[in-house]
C-alpha cells in the first residue's frame, strides 16, 4: 500500500477542484439610504457582514478558490474580504464595470472559471443549512446545471420555476402571474455549458442579462437542469424586512458570551453577546442580542433580536428588533424604537429646545415612521 501522504495526494487529484463565483456588485436600490454609502452585502447580520456567511458556507463545502464579482462598491468589499485567507479561501476579484445582470457576471468570469464546474452564490443570500449537500449532490449527479428552489409567499419578486414530475420545465424572472410558488434561491451550480447559454440570451425588460433566462436556454437546448428544494431557512436580504428577519434567525442561534463590563445595576437575560470593551450601565438587556466592542449602553432597555455594531452609544432609550451600525448615538428617545435599521454615524435624540417638534436631517431615500 502506498504511504499515507502519497495516498492523500492521489485522492486529492481525483477531487474536481470546484471554484465559486460570488456576486457582490449591484446597487442595492431596495436598501437605500444604507446603500448610498456602503455595499448591501456588508450590512452586518448579528454583527457579521452578510457576505461572510456565504464565504463561510462555501469554505465548509470544501471549496477554496473564490472569484468575487465587484462593482461600484469594489473598494469596500475588497478591504473587508482581503485575500480571503482569514476564511481559508483564495479570493480573486473580478470587476464588473456596470451591473448588467447575473448572466453578464458569468460571462466576464469565464477566464477565471475555465472549463470546470462551479458554484455561483449571490452575496446577499443567506442559507441557514449551508451549501455542502447541494455541492455534493451536483458532484454526484453531474447535470449541466443544478438550481436551488424554495417555497415563498411572494414568488413574483423572484425567478420562478415550474416543475413537471420533478423536472424543471420552465423558469421565469419576476413573473406577474407566477406559475408556482417555487423561487430560485441565489445559489446555482453550472458546468461549462452555461457560457454558451449566456451568449445566447438577450437583455430583459430591466436591461439585464438574467441568469434565469440562461438556465431556460439550457433547458431549451436539451441540457440537464436539476432542481433541489431547500427545506431549511433561506433569505435574499435585499430589503429591510428581510434583513431584520435574517438578523432574528441568526440571533436565535447565538450563545451567551459576556466579555464586556456590566454593572450591578444592570440585568442581562438570555443569549446575549457583549463584546470586549463594551460597557453596560443601569440597563436591561433581554436576548437574543449582540452588542459590539466599544459600545456604551446606559439606562436603556435593549430587547430581543437586536444587533448593535461597534462603538454605538445608547442612553435613556428602548430598542428592540433592530440593527444599529457603528458609531451611531441614540439618546432620550421618548418611545420604544423597533424594526429599524440605523446606519453609521447617525444621531437620534430628543430635542432640547422649544417648540416640541420633529427635527430631521435625513439622507435621500430614507424612511421614517412616527407614532
Ligand atoms: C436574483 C435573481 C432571481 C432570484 C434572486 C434570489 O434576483 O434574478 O431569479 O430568485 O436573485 O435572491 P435580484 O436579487 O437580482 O432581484
Amino acid at each position: 500500500m502506498a504511504p499515507w501522504p502519497l495516498l492523500q495526494q492521489r485522492l486529492e487529484r481525483q477531487v474536481v477542484r470546484i471554484k465559486a463565483l460570488v456576486l457582490s456588485g449591484g446597487k442595492g436600490t431596495r436598501l437605500r439610504p444604507i446603500t448610498h454609502t456602503s455595499a448591501k452585502q456588508l450590512v452586518p447580520i448579528a454583527n457579521k457582514p452578510i457576505l461572510f456567511y456565504g464565504l463561510e458556507a462555501i469554505r465548509e463545502a470544501g471549496i477554496v478558490d473564490v472569484g468575487i464579482i465587484v462593482g461600484e462598491t469594489a473598494k469596500e468589499i475588497e478591504s473587508a474580504v482581503g485575500d480571503g485567507s482569514s476564511f481559508g479561501l483564495k479570493v480573486s476579484f473580478i470587476h464588473q464595470e456596470e451591473p448588467l445582470g447575473l448572466a453578464h457576471a458569468v460571462k466576464i468570469a469565464a477566464d477565471y472559471i475555465g472549463k470546470e464546474p462551479f458554484v455561483m452564490y449571490l452575496g446577499d443570500n443567506l442559507i441557514m443549512g449551508g451549501i455542502t449537500d447541494f455541492v455534493a449532490e451536483f458532484q454526484k449527479n453531474k447535470p449541466n446545471a443544478q438550481i436551488l428552489l424554495a417555497r415563498v409567499d411572494n414568488p413574483s419578486e423572484f425567478g420562478v420555476a415550474e416543475l413537471a414530475g420533478g423536472t424543471v420545465v420552465r423558469l421565469e424572472e419576476k413573473p406577474e402571474n407566477p406559475r408556482s410558488n417555487l423561487a430560485l434561491v441565489g445559489v446555482y451550480m453550472f458546468d461549462a455549458e452555461i457560457f454558451e447559454a449566456v451568449d445566447g440570451i438577450k437583455p430583459s425588460a430591466r436591461n439585464e442579462l438574467e441568469i434565469t433566462d440562461a438556465i431556460q436556454r439550457l433547458i431549451d437546448t436539451g441540457k440537464e437542469v436539476r432542481a433541489h428544494e431547500v427545506t431549511g431557512w433561506w433569505k435574499d436580504t435585499g430589503k429591510l424586512d428581510d434583513i431584520l428577519e435574517a438578523n432574528r434567525m441568526i440571533l436565535e442561534t447565538i450563545s451567551r458570551d459576556i466579555a464586556g463590563t456590566v454593572d450591578s445595576a444592570s440585568r442581562v437575560d438570555g443569549n446575549v453577546v457583549i463584546a470586549e470593551g463594551a460597557e453596560v450601565q443601569g440597563s436591561v438587556l433581554r436576548g437574543p442580542l449582540v452588542v459590539g466592542r466599544g459600545c456604551r449602553i446606559v439606562k436603556s432597555y435593549i430587547g430581543p433580536f437586536t444587533s448593535i455594531y461597534h462603538d454605538v452609544t445608547i442612553q435613556n432609550s428602548e430598542i428592540e428588533h433592530s440593527i444599529v451600525l457603528e458609531n451611531s448615538r441614540i439618546s432620550n428617545l421618548g418611545s420604544r424604537m423597533e424594526k429599524s435599521l440605523i446606519g453609521k454615524d447617525v444621531e437620534i435624540t430628543k430635542s432640547a429646545t422649544m417648540p416640541k417638534a420633529f427635527r430631521f436631517m435625513v439622507g435621500d431615500a430614507s424612511r421614517i415612521e412616527v407614532p
